[in-house]
């Protein structure tokens, strides 16, 4: 999406001050953990990339939870569980038919769901093109930068995580371009709610919630 598209997109959504809220959603249900499954076995997910999506998972509920004690009691950390868990979920379509995995994944997600808080975190988990506002997009943020502390199946911190990407993807000056500016942004979001949280999460275990 363009940054023109995208700013338009922006003042539509103006008039709504907090678009990952319960407005947005008081008439679709958000999916459960099982009906998640049921999503990655319709699809036909791949054990290890369900694998990941549970690590994912993982890190955006602990940041939820502390969003939610700390800066938004109204967060319904249901839709961050599943725009984790459904994040990837067209991964292996396009890794067999080409296309963004994003794009068809939320493209599933929206009409399988209704859902557009979820649907919208699984459209942006890697690239964010909206406001850095944690007030309005918080389901989405948490989702995009736990994917970036997630390597594979295991918890890393951004640094870690773009060294993995840089090597596999960095194939020209252009590719590493794109992922040096994605590293930037997660740092950005990274910046954000360390703020927000009085906690340094590039230091932060999500195994046991304490520092590591
Ligand atoms: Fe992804």
């Amino acid at each position: 999406m363009s940054l023109d598209v995208a700013n338009q997109t922006e003042s539509a959504h103006a008039s709504f001050p907090f678009p990952d809220g319960p407005e947005w959603t008081e008439r679709v249900r958000t999916p459960s953990s099982e009906r998640c499954r049921e999503m990655w076995a319709l699809w036909e997910m791949p054990e290890h990339i369900q694998m990941h999506s549970l690590l994912v998972t993982r890190v955006a509920l602990g940041i939820a939870e502390m969003v939610r004690e700390k800066i938004l009691p109204g967060l319904d950390i249901d839709q961050v569980l599943a725009a984790a868990m459904l994040h990837d979920v067209a991964k292996i379509y396009t890794i067999r038919h080409g296309g963004s995995h994003s794009q068809i994944g939320a493209a599933w997600v929206q009409e399988r769901t209704g859902n557009p808080v979820v649907a919208r975190a699984v459209l942006h988990h890697v690239d964010w093109p909206f406001a850095m506002d944690l007030q309005r997009y918080p389901v989405s943020l948490i989702v995009c930068y736990s994917d970036k502390r997630v390597r594979h199946t295991e918890i890393v911190t951004l640094d870690e995580r773009f060294a993995d990407l840089q090597e596999r993807y960095g194939v020209n000056a252009k590719a590493r371009h794109h992922i040096q500016q994605s590293l930037e942004q997660g740092r950005a979001i990274e910046r954000l709610f360390s703020e927000g949280l009085k906690v340094e999460l590039n230091a932060y275990s999500f195994d046991s919630r304490r520092m590591v």
